[in-house]
């Protein structure tokens, strides 16, 4: 039997004398959440079990309301577990903290401050003894990555959807977390400015070889960004369904994609899922 101990950084391993860094960067272990209800318990999620590795991109799909937005909340530490287990990088989480950055479908700025003050926000409080320059060229560096170097200094107010939309993904990108928790970020954008950021955010999830985990409701999507795409069961308890490798080599462009017979296996297999 493997002897398997734990290095004083949980994220060393020695196994057999051997020592390794363990590749799972969010392990969730018979995660199981309960919300109360006026005619009782409702039990959203039950028994859920899932790894995810470093450097991973993971996508979610699942019918509406069967507990992807409460599984995303509880990862980020804003939605408090009622049973089993998060943890990133072997440490139980105990709230929000950030080493996780969310995404979320409608951003929610400050309206009355400007794109840059949104974004130097979160970077205040996670680079705290950086000075004021270096803050404001990291908030600058992430605003002009999602195309928005022309309005640092419009207010949020001021904004288009889209370009709100930017601003949240600046934000999160700024405080360069270990793991991005997208709950269907794209989904209010219309399809020309959904590509567009759907390219801005793997080039960056690439550069930073960061972790993400992305709820969408787009098989498409879906196919196009993920590794892996996780598929939830129905609730109440709902858990993971079934999970789908997706091959295709990095880069990926959207026109090779759609040319490769795989495609319409893995869109045959997440569609079948979804309507059985
Ligand atoms: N605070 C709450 N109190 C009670 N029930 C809740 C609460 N939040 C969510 N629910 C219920 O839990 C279930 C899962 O909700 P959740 O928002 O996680 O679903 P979802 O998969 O993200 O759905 P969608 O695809 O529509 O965004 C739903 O039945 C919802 O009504
Ligand atoms: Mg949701």
């Amino acid at each position: 039997m493997a002897l398997k101990t734990q290095h004083k950084r949980p994220d060393i391993i020695i196994e057999n004398g051997i020592q390794y860094t363990s590749k799972v960067m969010l392990d969730l272990n018979d995660l199981k959440k309960v919300y109360p209800t006026p005619n009782g318990d409702y039990v959203v999620l039950e028994n859920l079990n899932l790894q995810i590795m470093k450097e991973e991109f993971v996508t979610i799909i699942g019918h509406s309301g069967c507990g992807k937005t409460t599984m995303l909340s509880m990862i980020a530490g804003l939605n408090p577990i009622s049973g089993g287990s998060i943890s990133v990088l072997s440490n139980p989480i105990k709230g929000p903290g950030p080493d996780r950055g969310v995404i979320f479908q409608s951003p929610s700025l400050m309206p009355w401050l400007t794109t840059l003050e949104n974004v130097m926000l979160g970077v205040r409080q996670v680079f705290p003894h950086a000075k004021k320059k270096e803050r404001e060229d990291i908030c600058k560096y992430y605003l002009s990555k999602v195309g928005l170097d022309g309005s640092f200094h419009k207010k949020a107010s001021e904004l288009s959807q889209g370009m709100q939309q930017r601003v949240g993904i600046a934000r999160a990108f700024a405080i360069k977390p270990k793991v991005l928790l997208l709950d269907e970020p794209f989904g209010m954008l219309d399809s020309l400015t959904r590509g567009e950021l759907q390219d801005v955010l793997i080039e960056i999830w690439n550069k930073e070889k960061i972790t993400a985990v992305m709820i969408t409701h787009d098989v498409d999507e879906a196919i196009f960004l993920a590794d892996r795409v996780v598929m939830m069961t129905s609730g109440p308890s709902a858990k993971i369904g079934d999970i789908l490798d997706i091959d295709f080599q990095r880069p990926r462009s959207r026109k090779s994609i759609i040319e490769h017979d795989d495609y319409y296996k893995y869109r045959k297999h997440l569609i079948d899922f979804l309507e059985h």
